[in-house]
């Protein structure tokens, strides 16, 4: 045996490469973003933000020129560019005339719930968090007010919102704050603003992990109560404030995930259409279902507003993916949402500078690239939009 294999080795071995991956991540965070410049939107031209005001760009251009709303930047090529603080301006603005309510401000009304959407699947790698992370910024540039919780220690969500897991959580700051055994905060402590209005986030790091622990043990000495229950109690204390939830689960079923469940009023389970993938889904699913007849047995109510499969990173070129998009569709039926998230280099190379595609300027890839993408994304998350109106009682 090399010495190299002995044990201490190992693990000094694997302290360093740690060491030295967080420093040089750290020092390339720094130079991508330095301390006070913090992440911030882009901004749209005029007509990205009449698309997603779902107005005509020249409606857009006469509010401008009777001077009714806010002043967007001018570019030097003499074009309105919006800021998404603009168009949410405009929303509040068009909404004032709008036809029906909610025409521009499409959030709950009086006696409508709190939607808490769950995004799982113990696949890893399956988008979750690149679904997730979509989804909320969608909504909240559609004019939800948004809150995105990381529940994966790994931290992906917390990350691509510019929140460095490892560097500015070292005093806590996770949701594990808000639901621990002992002494747990209040959750409007943990809660920070973006750089997008109407989305606030939750991060997440390694500390969440503790509750994987901590929860066999409060379940020996009897101190978890309903401990499936602690994500939805500590979001009860903030439910007048948000419209929609949306929880990034890890890659396990373990009591954090278990716990978002029991929150969740909608589950969103992402399926990259591949044999393996599809295989262990079965199991997932099965699993699943014997911990909620658990959860239920105890009395709690584990009804959810819907369910859906979403396939992700989909080839609509690749046969054998298709089979497999054909035989879910014919077994789940309308579970599968329509519109499948296209694989697409522009959501992949945007996810490299940790940016959603709604981050990316479009003259970042080729128009076709970008704009087939964004199209994907969008018909996904707007069909998710569409559930939640529903169940609201809208359509
Ligand atoms: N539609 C897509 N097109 C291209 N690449 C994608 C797409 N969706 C996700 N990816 C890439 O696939 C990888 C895995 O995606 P993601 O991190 O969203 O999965 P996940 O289920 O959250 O993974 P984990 O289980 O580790 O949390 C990422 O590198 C992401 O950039
Ligand atoms: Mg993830």
């Amino acid at each position: 045996m090399s010495k190299f294999e002995t044990q201490e080795d190992l693990n000094a071995v694997i302290r360093q490469h740690s060491e030295l991956l967080a420093t040089q991540l750290h020092s390339q965070r720094e130079s991508l973003f330095p301390p006070d410049a913090s992440k911030s939107m882009r901004k749209f031209t005029s007509g990205e933000a009449a698309a997603v005001l779902g107005v005509n760009d020249s409606y857009l251009r006469k509010l401008h020129l009777d001077g009714k709303g806010p002043s967007p930047a001018i570019s030097s090529g003499n074009r309105r560019l919006y800021s998404a603080e603009d168009i949410q301006s405009l929303r509040v603005l068009l909404e004032k005339t709008a036809r029906r309510p909610g025409d521009y401000l499409p959030g709950r009304r009086e006696g409508d719930h709190l939607q808490i959407i769950g995004v799982m699947n113990f696949k890893g790698g399956s988008g979750k968090t690149t679904s997730a992370a979509h989804l909320a910024q969608r909504l909240a540039l559609k004019g939800y007010r948004v809150l995105a919780i990381d529940l994966d220690p790994q931290a992906s969500l917390t990350a691509l919102h510019g929140v460095q897991p490892e560097f500015d959580l070292m005093d806590g700051g996770t949701l594990y704050d808000a639901i621990r055994y002992d002494n747990p905060e209040s959750i409007t402590k943990i809660i920070r603003k973006t750089y997008i209005p109407n989305l606030d986030l939750i991060p997440g790091n390694l500390e969440l992990t503790e509750f994987e622990h901590e929860t066999p043990r409060a379940l020996s000495n009897g101190n978890a109560g309903l401990f499936f229950f602690r994500v939805k109690e500590a979001l009860a204390q903030v439910d007048e404030q948000y419209d929609v939830v949306v929880i990034d689960c890890p890659p396990q079923l373990g009591f954090l995930t278990m716990s978002a469940l029991s929150a969740a009023t909608g589950v969103l389970v992402t399926i990259h259409p591949e044999m393996l993938d599809v295989m262990s889904m079965s199991q997932f699913l099965r699993m699943t279902a014997d911990l909620m007849d658990v959860i239920a047995d105890s009395g709690a109510d584990m009804s959810h507003d819907w369910m859906r499969y979403l396939l992700t990173r989909y080839e609509p070129t690749d046969a054998p993916q298709n089979r497999i998009v054909a035989f879910l569709r014919t077994m789940y039926g309308d579970k599968v949402l329509n519109a499948p998230m296209l694989k697409s280099t522009a959501i992949s190379d945007a996810g490299l500078t940790k940016q959603t595609l709604y981050e990316v300027d479009r003259s970042a890839f080729t128009r076709t690239t970008y704009d087939r993408a964004i199209e994907s994304l969008n018909a996904v998350n707007d069909e998710i939009s569409q559930l939640i109106q529903k169940t609201w009682g809208r359509m």
